[in-house]
């Protein structure tokens, strides 16, 4: 199945047995929910990483990246010359899944963010605006250029002061950003989709949690490998609830709760008569 269908077969199972927060009753899911997926409010900042995302679309650069795409641990990047507009429009966090990283950290208020995989810093972006002046993220990019691009686009939007970013594969560079770090708030795994590896760095950043800590995985539907990884990510000892809004899965350490629990939660715009039923 090419990975268009999986994606969107995955979509449909999704849909068809997602619930809203109206069918919601554990009051930390309750309340993640209506701050993150509910909230409509505007921001300005959304507005200011938008226009740099058309910006990159109208533009005519062409860059030469190391493409760490889908290579195997022990394998080089594949260099290739991608056009910006490629960038900004396939491989970086769409406007929905950037508010919804804004709202997560706002929710949140994290003092220490760590991202892997940077890619053009969209995602990066809106994680930092969210976060507040006082928060330091790392974020981890593999390819050089990639990762100078994702530094001008923060400086432009004055967001430099909160994010360092990182350039190196991310088995050179998690280590050390885990013991600089300290202890994490908020992990955002974007990058290296492959099952294997995201379960790797998954147990590599879990020492450094907490029991407010959030870890948010981007692509889960991306191929099989990556959901079955998913699936043993939900089932770990550690998580305590696991929260999976397709575009975005959260997955949550709290000891408090009681239960393990998985829950499947799409936007009420996207089943509206869940309000009533
Ligand atoms: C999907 S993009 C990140 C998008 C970004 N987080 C956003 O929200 O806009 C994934 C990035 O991870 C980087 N990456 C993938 N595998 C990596 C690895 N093993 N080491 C370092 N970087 C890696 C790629 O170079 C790519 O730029």
């Amino acid at each position: 199945m090419s990975s268009f269908l999986y994606r969107l077969n995955a979509f449909l199972r999704f849909w068809l047995r997602a619930r809203t927060v109206y069918q919601t009753h554990s009051p930390l899911a309750f309340e993640w929910a209506q701050a993150v997926l509910e909230d409509e409010r505007h921001y300005y900042a959304f507005e200011d990483i938008e226009v740099l995302r058309q910006r990159m679309r109208a533009s005519p650069l062409i860059l030469d990246v190391e493409d760490y795409g889908h290579v195997g641990e022990q394998e080089r990047p594949e260099r290739r010359r991608v056009p910006l507009r490629q960038l900004a429009e396939r491989s970086s966090s769409s406007a929905l899944q950037g508010r919804w990283l804004f709202r997560a950290a706002q929710q949140l208020r994290p003092q220490r963010v760590l991202e892997l995989g940077a890619g053009v810093g969209v995602g990066t972006a809106y994680l930092a605006a969210g976060m507040g002046p006082q928060a330091r993220m790392i974020s981890l990019e593999g390819c050089a250029t990639c990762a100078q691009v994702a530094e001008a686009h923060l400086d432009m939007l004055h967001l430099s002061e909160r994010v360092s970013i990182r350039s190196g594969p991310f088995t050179q560079t998690l280590t050390q950003a885990l013991q600089d770090s300290g202890v994490l708030d908020l992990v955002f795994f974007d990058g290296h989709h492959r099952g294997e590896a995201t379960l790797a760095y998954f147990e590599q950043c879990l020492p450094f949690a907490h029991d407010k800590t959030v870890f948010v995985l981007d692509d889960v539907y991306w191929s099989p490998d990556m959901t079955e990884a998913w699936q043993r990510i939900q089932t770990h000892p550690r998580v305590t609830l696991s929260i999976d809004c397709f575009e975005l899965v959260f997955v949550f350490f709290d000891s408090a709760l009681r239960e393990k629990q998985h829950l499947l939660l799409a936007p009420t715009r996207w089943k509206p008569w869940r309000r009533w039923v």
